[in-house]
C-alpha cells in the first residue's frame, strides 16, 4: 500500500515515527532532519509529543490508556497527512509496542526510528530535569523509571545517540528513506 510520488517526484508520503526514552534524542534528530528535508524542498510536518500534548491531546495523562489514546490521535493526523503526500515527523516516547504497531498497520507508509541510548545516558543528560524529579518521586509513571518502555523489534532505523553524532543519526534516516523510495536520491539540495 504505497502512496504516490508527489508531482515533483522528490518525495512520497510517509510517517517517520521516532520512539525512545525521554532524552534519547527524538526531538533533536527530528529538528535536524526537518531542516535537511526543508532544504531539499520537501513538504513536511512535525508532530512533537510535547507540543501535541498542549493541544491535540491536551488533558491526557500518562496511564497506559491515556498514552495509547495520545498515540492513536497522533497516528490519525499523521495518516491524513501521509496519504496526501506529506513527510510527517512524529516524535513521541510511545512506549507501548502494540499501539505503535497498530498505527503502523493503519498508516501503511510507516517508518519507525528507534532513538536508542541507555537509560543512564538519558538520565545523565536530563535535558528537562524530569529524571531528577522522577527519582525524587515528584513525578509518577515516568518511562524508564517507574513505567515500562518496549523497544521496537524491527525498526527501519536505530539511532544509537550515545555513540553516534547527530549528523550520523540524520544521515542514517535519510539514506534509508532514499533506499526505500520515500525520498528521491536525485533531489538536489538548495
Ligand atoms: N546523536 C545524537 N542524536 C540526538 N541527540 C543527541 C545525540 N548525541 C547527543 N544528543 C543529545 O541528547 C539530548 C536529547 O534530547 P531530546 O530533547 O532530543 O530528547 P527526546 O528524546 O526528544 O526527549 P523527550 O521524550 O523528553 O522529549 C540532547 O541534549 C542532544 O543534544
Ligand atoms: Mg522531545
Amino acid at each position: 500500500m504505497l502512496g504516490e510520488y508527489s508531482k515533483d517526484m522528490k518525495q512520497r508520503g510517509v510517517t517517520i515515527w521516532f520512539t525512545g526514552l525521554s532524552g534519547s534524542g527524538k526531538s533533536t534528530i527530528t529538528q535536524a532532519l526537518a531542516q535537511r528535508l526543508r532544504d531539499r524542498d520537501c513538504k513536511i510536518e512535525v508532530l512533537d509529543g510535547d507540543i501535541v500534548r498542549t493541544n491535540l491531546t491536551k488533558g491526557l495523562g500518562f496511564s497506559k490508556e491515556d498514552r495509547d489514546t495520545n498515540i492513536r490521535r497522533i497516528g490519525f493526523v499523521s495518516h491524513l497527512l501521509t496519504r496526501n503526500g506529506v513527510i510527517v515527523l512524529v516524535s513521541a516516547i510511545s512506549p507501548y509496542r502494540a499501539v505503535r504497531d497498530e498505527v503502523r498497520e493503519k498508516i501503511g507508509d510507516f517508518f519507525e526510528v528507534y532513538a536508542s541510548a541507555p537509560l543512564n545516558v538519558c538520565e545523565s543528560r536530563d535535558v528537562k530535569g524530569l529524571y531528577k524529579k522522577a527519582r525524587a518521586g515528584e513525578i509518577k509513571q515516568f518511562t524508564g523509571i517507574d513505567d515500562p518502555y518496549e523497544p521496537p523489534l524491527n525498526p527501519e532505523v536505530v539511532c544509537e545517540t550515545h555513540v553516534e553524532s547527530l549528523d550520523e543519526s540524520v544521515d542514517k534516516v535519510i539514506n534509508k528513506l532514499e533506499e526505500m523510495g520515500y525520498l528521491s536520491s536525485m533531489a538536489v539540495t538548495a
